[in-house]
């Protein structure tokens, strides 16, 4: 079977930005309930995400033997949910998850070890694709740490740091999975160390392009920096993945959270939620269920905004859209308010009178041959820009 095609980025809750290492079952119920009942998953939130640590070993000490042993059953080989985090074990989370019309996602790590040093799937990834598809899993997410080299069926395989290496690590999983009678999607989490948007489309429906998020808008920042200028190797059934959102999390300003969304809706990512939603604040879940912005992202075009200018701090940002609109991005990465400016041609509509729809305001306004604003520090204004009138041939005429 070939991988799993995502049309659009998938977009749900993952529990690493918020719980790390330090995650149980109910966290993840709670997670499941929440979406439903602050209408996030109608918005379109619906994979809910098991991130690292779900596996038996977490009491065992780090770095040790056992913490790695204690994830696999020593006759089946097969991988062991922590009992005392996960006691109903993770069919019944994937049941339960099902059951409130979401889709389930688990982690491994291509690697002997995940980051966590528990049980990795190097060597494993047959057994572990069929024990993830008799789980239900829909997606699984796959890292890259542990030791690179190991015993694989009596002998001992070396996985090279060249991009080679990396690659093989990777296609053993994404063979396995094809393998498997139940469609999952595969999230290659290699930090764009090696490319991986050169090789990854042919196995994976996604790779993280980033070293991890951190809860700081410097954090936010590079990241998109990064991000942003690999907008030409995604689109539909390939995406780019700057990593999980930190929105509610605490470090940054609600602007700089309204940033933090519009970009990612702007480059076609992921659009995971990484937030306790027990506690999270009206701001917070209106910021994510902002359906403007989520339209955005979820554009059935699929093509990720390209820079149409950077000067300085500011920044000016173009996706097209499925019905002919252009969503603008107006971002002032810099500490004064700043006025930004674009035009018609820049961002590649034809002339004509413009409607400018602020997403984050709701304002409606008309413009001509150029647009701007004067935009808050760290913030971000988008508009989704539509051509209202053609030119009349005797004003295109007499602007000769
Ligand atoms: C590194 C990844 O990049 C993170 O997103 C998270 O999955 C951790 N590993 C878990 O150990």
């Amino acid at each position: 079977r070939p991988p799993t095609v995502l049309q659009t980025p998938p977009m749900g809750f993952n529990d690493w930005n918020a719980f790390g290492c330090d995650v149980d079952e109910a966290d993840i119920r709670a997670a499941a309930d929440l979406l439903v009942t602050t209408g996030l998953r109608d918005d379109g939130y619906t994979y809910v995400g098991i991130d690292d640590c779900w596996m038996a070993g977490r009491d065992a000490a780090p770095g040790s033997r056992a913490r790695a042993a204690a994830g696999r059953d020593a006759s089946t080989h097969r991988l062991v949910a922590d009992p005392r985090r996960f006691p109903s074990g993770i069919p019944a989370l994937v049941a339960y998850i099902h059951a409130r019309g979401l889709k389930a996602g688990i982690y491994e790590s291509a690697g002997t070890t995940t980051c966590e040093g528990l049980a990795g799937s190097l060597g494993y990834e047959a057994v572990d694709a069929r024990t993830f598809a008799q789980w239900g899993i829909d997606y699984l997410k796959y890292d890259n740490c542990g030791a690179k080299s190991v015993t694989v069926d009596g002998r001992r395989m070396h996985f090279t740091a060249d991009e080679a290496g990396y690659r093989a690590r990777y296609q053993r999983m994404a063979d396995a999975l094809a393998g498997v009678d139940r469609p999952i999607v595969l999230s290659l989490c290699e930090w764009g160390i090696h490319e991986p948007w050169m090789w990854a489309p042919a196995m994976a429906g996604l790779w993280r392009t980033t070293h991890d998020i951190k809860d700081r808008y410097a954090s936010m920042l590079a990241i998109f920096e990064q991000n942003v200028r690999l907008a030409a190797y995604a689109g539909p059934g390939r995406w780019n993945d700057p990593d999980m959102l930190e929105v509610g999390n605490g470090g940054m300003t609600d602007a700089e959270y309204r940033s933090h969304f519009a970009l990612w809706a702007m480059m076609a990512a992921p659009l995971l939620i990484g937030t306790d939603l027990r506690s999270a604040t009206p701001e917070t879940l209106a910021i994510l269920g902002d359906r403007d912005l989520i339209a955005v992202d979820q554009d059935e075009l699929g093509t990720p905004a390209r820079v149409v200018s950077q000067a300085g701090t500011t920044w000016v940002l173009a996706k097209p859209l499925a019905d002919g609109d252009v969503a603008v991005a107006l971002f002032n990465a810099g500490d004064q308010p700043t006025r930004i400016d674009t035009t018609a041609r820049a961002i590649a509509v034809r002339g004509g009178a413009l409607r400018l729809h602020d997403l984050w305001s709701g304002e409606v306004m008309s413009a001509g041959s150029s647009f701007g604003a004067t935009v808050a520090p760290h913030s971000t204004v988008v508009y989704r820009v539509t051509v209202e009138g053609q030119p009349s041939p005797s004003a295109s005429a007499g602007q000769g």
